[in-house]
């Protein structure tokens, strides 16, 4: 994608060490020398977020603040991952406290977070709605106010840029799960945002569609947060944070956070006890 950041590059992000405010604000701070220029990237910034579903507290008391270029998310079945990347876009409204992504409320602001935040969902059945992959791909484009002719023109791009013209008229029910998936991702990078949320966008494609995914989001100008079980997927992430039970577990780099979470999984793997395997 030919997106270019607006803001300047100052600075590439270096180990980064976790601080507990008196607020209990996780706070990435950067450890290499920090210049007055602003940082490439996205901030982000949640301020005491709760979210009650049905009489259930799934993200309790969530606060951080950090700018992010590639975020990692990991964290146990049922941790609130999903939940957060729906929270985050904008998709549903917190039970209270404040969440600001690049600036912008995405719940209030619904034209700036289409313009600046795209999400993957884990399940791409949650995602598409039309018939064709033309149509689906289009829709996204429409919503940003682009006439029907060009956004189908900007559509048509990005299925070629994915060797994927032959999908055009192709019915996205045909598809297979990973195809889906890909197409939804396709969705996304054709309206180009600051920001894309990726809710385990590897799971079901084959190895060399992850490849060329992998191979293309490395790519990829703005910023990612990354949603996955599997830590070689976010290997050379500058940051990682871990969720539990809807709470910051820990937010730091990537060779910091990963020994500890891994530990923490392996010790609970050994364990006997499948109920708390289950969350
Ligand atoms: N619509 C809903 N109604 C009831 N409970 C919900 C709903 N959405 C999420 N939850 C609950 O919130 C918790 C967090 O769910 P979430 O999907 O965010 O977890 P996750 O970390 O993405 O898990 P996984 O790794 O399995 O994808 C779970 O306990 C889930 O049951
Ligand atoms: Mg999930």
């Amino acid at each position: 994608m030919n997106k270019t950041l607006t803001k300047p590059i100052t600075q590439e992000i270096e180990p980064t060490i976790l601080t507990r405010t008196s607020t209990n604000v996780a706070t990435v701070t950067n450890t290499s020398t920090v210049t007055n220029a602003p940082t490439l990237g996205c901030s982000l910034r949640l301020d005491d977020v709760c979210l009650e579903i049905e009489g259930k507290q799934v993200i309790n008391k969530l606060s951080l603040s950090t700018d992010i270029k590639r975020l990692g998310v990991i964290g146990r079945n049922g941790s609130g991952k999903s939940t957060l990347s729906r929270l985050l876009s904008g998709l549903i409204e917190t039970s209270s406290g404040r969440i600001e992504v690049a600036g912008i409320d995405p719940f209030k602001d619904r034209k700036g977070a289409l313009r600046e935040i795209g999400l993957l969902f884990q399940n791409p059945e949650h995602q598409i709605i039309f018939p064709t992959v033309l149509e689906e791909i289009t829709f996204g484009l429409r919503q940003l106010g682009q006439k029907k002719k060009a956004a189908e023109h900007n559509a048509l791009q990005v299925l070629n840029n994915f060797g994927k013209a032959h999908w055009e008229n192709v019915h996205t029910s045909t598809l297979s799960q990973g195809q889906k998936h890909l197409v939804c991702l396709m969705a996304i990078v054709a309206m180009k945002p600051n920001l894309i949320i990726l809710d385990e966008p590897f799971a079901g494609l084959d190895i060399p569609t992850k490849k060329q995914l992998r191979r293309y989001l490395d790519k990829f100008s703005g910023s990612l947060i990354h949603i996955s079980h599997d830590p070689e997927d976010l290997h050379g992430y500058e940051q990682l944070l871990w969720l539990e039970g809807g709470e910051v577990a820990a937010l730091g780099s990537y060779d910091e956070v990963l020994p500890r979470y891994l530990s923490e999984m392996d010790t609970l793997g050994d364990s006997d006890d499948i109920s708390d395997l289950a969350g």
